[in-house]
């Protein structure tokens, strides 16, 4: 199955999008962090900037966002031509509505489960997702220590997957280094955020390498 390595700008120099997207030019796709100070206590980017993003970047965009009132919001960043548009199951009062609206629009549809958030809903509706955004660490903040304990939700997601014969990628996102990435390959994750450990390498390109070498261990 491939590997995906998605490197979070969260951890890039925001001055200097544009030359940080040049250090991940082996990156699979740019993990966007969209957060609105509400959802979660911090503030990023919003429509614009992901918008400008999406024309610059060689990278396919992968849009995550930590935002309220994703029904309202999500499609926008849909119309940039994000590569996926990834909402929080909390912050959508219709889910599958969203993601069919997402993917309508010509993007791929994720949903995002909160460490404490249950997959149980989902598993029966995996087949209206692109992929499954699997939080690792609670959303708002780079650089946390990954949470093993959502690793057997993962691994049910991952069942439920091979039961249906879908082909929804499997995400997971927060402290992923070289050090717990095969934990979450091994629970059945195929696409891998990581923030601090690509950006806070001295060589961006070395630490994706470092981190596809360690999935595929
Ligand atoms: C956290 C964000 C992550 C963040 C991960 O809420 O969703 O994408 O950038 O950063 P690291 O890899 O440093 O945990
Ligand atoms: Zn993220």
């Amino acid at each position: 199955m491939p590997q995906r390595i998605n490197p979070s700008i969260l951890s890039a120099d925001f001055a200097n999008l544009e030359a940080e997207l040049g250090r991940i030019a082996s990156a699979d796709l740019v993990h966007v962090d969209v957060m609105d100070n509400h959802f979660v206590p911090n503030l990023t980017i919003g429509r614009p900037v992901v918008a400008r993003l999406q024309e610059v970047s060689p990278i396919p965009l992968d849009v995550h966002l930590m935002i309220d009132d994703a029904d309202r919001w999500a499609p926008g960043y849909a119309e940039t031509g994000a590569y996926s548009v990834t909402f929080h199951a909390e912050a959508a009062a219709d889910p599958v509505g969203l993601a069919r609206r997402i993917r309508g629009i010509g993007s791929r549809a994720g949903i995002a489960l909160k460490p404490g958030t249950d997959a149980e809903p989902y598993l029966e509706l995996l087949g209206e997702f692109d992929q499954v955004l699997v939080m690792t660490v609670e959303p708002g903040f780079g650089g946390q220590s990954f949470m093993p304990e959502t690793m057997p939700k993962l691994a049910r997601l991952a069942d439920a997957r091979a039961r249906h014969g879908l082909d929804v990628w499997l995400q997971v996102d927060g402290g992923i280094t070289t050090e717990t990435i095969g934990r979450a390959a091994e629970a059945g994750a195929d696409t891998f955020v990581a923030g601090s450990a690509v950006f806070g390498a001295g060589v961006p390109a070395e630490a994706i390498e470092a981190l596809r070498e360690a999935a595929s261990r």
